[in-house]
């Protein structure tokens, strides 16, 4: 007789059942982060919309109702979960803007030359940095690529993170490009995570193209842009401005083209060097530059008056040894800012919490002003801003319980773990202590 298995082995895909409701209340200090439309700036950067003994109503996916715990529960007495929250904060799940989570390899060697103060730029002329990465990705299989995105894509929400902006660019050829861009998309299904794609074919220029940028650039402006946009693989478009990687005006070609045919541009800007990407990211309108570390005046005044988003990646400065960006400059400009993790190999950081306590130590940003650039206004960095980044009414019911008696303790608790239950989507996504 043969004896048949009958476990069928859970997939990595399954997900808890979606609640009919679910209460939140009795939270302590409840970030609804609601407020004015736009992304926040100057004095509106500081506000949380902060209801004590706060509560949240959801049905299905969606939040029916915030506010103080006693109104919501006279609106919405019964739900078929109820999570007490005494004690603890109640706050947007975040919403990381910046990351490369979909490559194969890892580069933990680099460590040691960091150690022995090599720069980025030095240890990309020897062997490392973005084209190693290159080397494993384009081996890889998109089923392989699409599981170890969704582990690092399960590994954020277990620290926090609902929504993710995830970047391709460690293809650098048309079919591994698409790969990678059908593997992030695979990677989010799997791991139950909304992610925002973004098309990075100039991240570097391969190998088979050395000494020959322009034709590289002719070939991510023509045959890669079209072949992203006819499987309709991506929303954004972003391109590696910098000293050894692209000029603002081969940027500037690749993202006038992206954003004519329906891709907002963002830009890598001003990371290694100030290579005028601020300046270019306000000349070609994009939702956002990012890094920030080397911006000019000009640059930052450009930005300002241009509405365009800064998103500063701290992680990275600690990781490359890098200057951190002026976050208190960006603010005092009336530039809107966010903050994402970079998570790539070179910075392998999935924690949003850990972004934001550097974010306050070392950006200069205010803990306030740390927690809006986590949510709300990432969600604008990535135009997800109608469904994620506060807790209102018709938003994706995206929330967490914080295990910290205030969000002051957000930017002052490091390398930790503040989260007690991950919602995401009107589901408990993760929950680290089952109430008693
Ligand atoms: O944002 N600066 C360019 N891209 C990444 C690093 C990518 C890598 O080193 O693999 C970044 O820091
Ligand atoms: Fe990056």
């Amino acid at each position: 007789m043969t004896v048949r298995a009958h476990k069928v082995r859970a997939t990595r895909g399954e997900r808890p059942p979606a609640l009919a409701s679910l209460l939140v209340l009795h939270a302590s200090e409840l970030l609804t982060l609601g407020g004015t439309p736009g992304p926040r700036t100057r004095e509106a950067a500081s506000e949380l919309g902060l209801v004590e003994d706060g509560a949240v109503y959801t049905e299905g996916d969606r939040i029916v109702d915030v506010g103080p715990t006693s109104e919501v529960l006279s609106r919405h007495p019964r739900a078929s979960v109820q999570l007490d929250a005494t004690g603890k904060v109640v706050m947007p799940g975040f919403v990381d803007p910046h990351t490369h989570p979909v490559f194969a390899g890892s580069r933990e060697h680099e460590v040691e030359w960091k150690s022995q103060g090599l720069t980025y730029s030095e240890i990309a002329a020897r062997g490392g940095g973005i084209l190693q990465t290159v080397r494993a990705t384009r081996d890889a299989t998109e089923a392989a690529l699409a599981q170890d995105g969704a582990d690092r894509l399960r590994a954020m929400a277990a620290l926090g993170t609902t929504t993710v902006e995830a970047k391709s660019g460690y293809g650098l050829r048309t079919v591994d490009e698409l790969k990678i861009l059908r593997a992030i998309a695979g990677a989010g299904r799997i791991a139950g995570l909304d992610v925002v794609p973004t098309f990075l074919g100039a991240h570097a220029i391969p190998s088979e193209f050395d000494g020959r940028p322009e034709a590289f650039v002719d070939l991510v402006a023509g045959e890669m842009l079209e072949a992203v946009l006819s499987d309709r693989l991506a929303s954004f478009c972003d391109v590696f401005v910098d000293g050894g990687y692209f000029s603002a005006d081969q940027a500037r070609r690749i993202l006038t083209k992206a954003r004519d045919a329906g891709l907002r541009p963002k830009v890598h800007a001003d990371e290694l060097s100030d290579a005028g990407g601020s300046a270019l990211a306000a000349d070609v309108h994009a939702v956002s530059a990012d890094h920030l570390n080397h911006a000019s005046p000009e640059g930052v005044e450009a930005m300002s008056r241009e509405g365009v988003i800064a998103v500063l990646l701290p992680a990275t400065s600690l990781a490359s040894h890098l200057p951190f960006a002026d976050g208190r400059r960006l603010v005092a400009a009336g530039v809107p800012v966010a903050i994402g993790t970079d998570f790539n190999p070179n910075t392998w950081c999935e924690s949003m919490q850990l972004v934001i306590a550097l974010a306050c130590h070392h950006d200069g940003l205010l803990p306030a002003e740390a927690i809006t650039a986590a949510t709300i206004n990432a969600a604008h960095a990535i135009g997800r801003e109608r469904d994620v980044g506060s807790l209102e009414s018709g938003k994706l019911a995206d929330l967490l319980i914080l295990d910290i008696p205030s969000w002051r303790h957000l930017g002052y608790r490091m390398g930790g773990n503040a989260v007690e239950t991950v919602v995401k989507r009107g589901r408990v996504f993760d929950r680290r202590r089952l109430p008693e």
